[in-house]
């Protein structure tokens, strides 16, 4: 039974400031501190954010939208950005990212997590996860913005691309924007249209929402570029798989800005033959035994670091680190990199002989 309710555990995290300055001049472990306020609060931790389940609700056939109550370590997140979830299974962590639909001033979160066929993380959160339950979540990221100067806004989603436009519109409407906005949703059944009742009751509540469906798996059910050309709006905000991002960025001809968010990662270039390298992860005094085919990432991971990240897709920057010597290759440009201390993402870099990393 926790000493603290979950609430006044979050009224707690701003006096943790002198301890989270101490864990991070290295005078105190940060693991240590957390083995102590854990036993205060399950969730509390000195800068990690722990979250517990506080509802689950089908939003589409296979979309599941979580509620979350955050420990107070959610400082500056917004509707319409992603955050890595994490989840221990038998004994190993994996991690996914999810947008984030909704965010409040008391720490309530919206997460919507679609099924991913195979997906050993998805399937766990969508069929097992019960309220109550904690997870681990990483700072959140990303840089999709509502477009603001009051001229009328195109959504344009492709499957569980809608979550963080969803995230951005209600935002939006919640602030009163009156321009008109349509909302464009291409799925391929018509049963993962999501979170079709509450878009119907905001557009009845708000005249300027318009809402439009296109079902892929439907004869002549894809998009395409008069059927754009003739809806409304000045700025484009797209999210979706990357073929759809693309197709949309190359026909949108309009005056207004364009923001593209694309969730599939990038085509992995095929790297040199199979090598054998060492890594040494300066600041933890470790050396391992590596390849040149996995992300720095993985490798650390797999020696039991635990590096900062988020996207791991080379987008949101969590985990950069610096090269202090060696050569890397960028996975998503096939491009070396062997100036020492340059700042490199770990994600996408892959060993193109023996490096040395500061983490
Ligand atoms: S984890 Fe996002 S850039 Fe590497």
């Amino acid at each position: 039974m926790p000493i603290l309710s979950l609430s006044l555990a979050r009224h707690l995290v701003p006096a943790l400031q002198p301890l989270r300055a101490l864990c991070r001049r290295g005078w105190l472990r940060e693991a240590d501190v957390d083995l102590l306020l854990r036993l205060l609060h399950p969730a509390l931790r000195v800068q990690r954010v722990f979250a517990r389940v506080a509802a689950r609700r089908w939003v589409a056939e296979d979309m599941l939208a979580l509620t979350l109550r955050c420990n107070g370590n959610e400082r500056g997140w917004r509707a319409g950005q992603h955050v890595q979830v994490y989840l221990e299974q038998e004994g190993v962590r994996h991690g996914r990212s999810y947008s984030l639909t909704a965010v409040s001033a008391d720490g309530r979160v919206e997460l919507a997590i679609k099924r991913q066929p195979g997906g050993r993380l998805s399937t766990v959160l969508l069929d097992h996860l019960e309220v109550g339950q904690l997870l681990e979540l990483a700072p959140a990221f990303g840089e999709l913005q509502w477009p603001n100067d009051g001229r009328p806004v195109l959504l344009a989603a492709a499957g569980s691309g809608i979550t963080p436009l969803l995230g951005l519109l209600r935002e939006a409407l919640a602030q009163g924007f009156a321009a008109p906005i349509t909302l464009l949703h291409q799925v391929r059944r018509p049963g993962q249209r999501a979170f079709v009742e509450e878009l119907q009751g905001l557009a009845e509540r708000h005249r300027n929402l318009h809402l439009r469906w296109v079902i892929s798996g439907e004869p002549g059910g894809r998009i395409t570029r008069d059927q754009l050309d003739e809806l409304p709006g000045e700025h484009l905000v797209t999210c979706g798989p990357r073929g759809f991002v693309e197709q949309l960025q190359g026909w949108w001809k309009r005056g207004g800005t364009l923001q593209v968010e694309s969730f599939s990662p990038p085509e992995p270039l095929t790297v040199d033959e199979r090598r054998e390298v060492r890594l040494r992860f300066a600041r933890s005094g470790q050396q391992v035994p590596g390849n040149n085919q996995g992300s720095l990432l993985e490798q650390a991971e797999a020696s039991g670091l635990r590096p900062a990240h988020g996207c791991r897709q080379g987008i949101c920057a969590s985990c950069t680190c610096t090269l202090l010597s060696g050569a890397v290759r960028d996975l998503r440009s096939g491009a070396l990199f062997a100036e020492p201390n340059q700042p490199i993402r770990l994600c996408v870099s892959v060993p193109h002989g023996d490096v040395e990393i500061d983490l």
